[in-house]
């Protein structure tokens, strides 16, 4: 199996299921947790996983198919997703205000549909987005937790903006603008200015807390 990426908690595979193409992510053991715990909490990442990429796929949100769940060896098996990482597109010298403008619209909208169902992804960057043409597709459900709270909303589209601002400057107003726009047409206006007033407040107390 080939790596793709090696991360603090777990190594990604590129391999085969079936003879599909086939992503797998093992949680590895953590020399610094006593072993016991080591296995349980790996074990219990892996599950809860699992259980929010479906349910995430049940909101109507595009991500990767689980093919295969191993608590025990803390492994997850799924479909491997073809396509370019939304980080890796955005910093392309050559990309056009459109292609921008649809790629934010698409991202607002699956954000919201994950807010919609009560769900926060946790971790928003734009390497877990993986963009295929016009679709857009997320991934690591390692962090999402069952939430309908609008602070906690506001917190993921806080870590978006963060990273836009950060890693893709040339993009991000415009970005952020049309992803607003799409997370508005799924949850309406309403509740998406709602999200953005939420948003804007906890930037304010960021900022206090960073002075203070
Ligand atoms: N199913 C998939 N198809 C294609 N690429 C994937 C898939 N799952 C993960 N990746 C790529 O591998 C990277 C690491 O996987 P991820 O689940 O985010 O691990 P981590 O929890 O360590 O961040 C992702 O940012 C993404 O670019
Ligand atoms: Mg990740």
């Amino acid at each position: 199996m080939k790596l793709l990426y090696r991360g603090a908690e777990a190594d990604v595979f590129l391999g085969d299921w079936c003879g599909q193409p086939a992503v797998y992510k093992m949680r590895k053991p953590l020399a610094y947790r006593l072993p016991e715990l080591d296995k349980l909490i790996r074990n219990q990442r892996t599950v809860h996983e699992a259980q929010m990429l479906h349910l995430s796929k049940l909101a109507g949100v595009s991500a990767p198919s689980l093919y295969y769940l191993s608590p025990q060896e803390a492994l997850l098996v799924m479909g491997f997703l073809e396509g370019k990482r939304l980080r890796v597109l955005l910093l392309e010298p050559g990309i056009t205000k459109e292609r921008v403008e649809t790629l934010g619209e698409e991202f607002g909208s699956s954000i919201a549909k994950l807010h919609a169902a009560g769900i926060m992804h946790g971790d928003l960057t734009t390497s877990n987005v993986i963009v295929n043409g016009g679709s857009i597709s997320l991934v690591d459900f390692g962090l999402a937790v069952h939430s309908g709270r609008l602070e906690d909303q506001a917190v993921d589209l806080r870590l978006i903006k963060e990273t836009l601002t950060g890693a893709h400057n040339r993009v991000s107003k415009r970005f952020m603008q049309s992803l607003v726009s799409g997370y508005s047409s799924v949850l309406g206006r309403k509740r998406a200015e709602a999200a953005m007033k939420k948003l804007a407040e906890i930037e304010r107390r960021g900022r206090y807390a960073r002075v203070e």
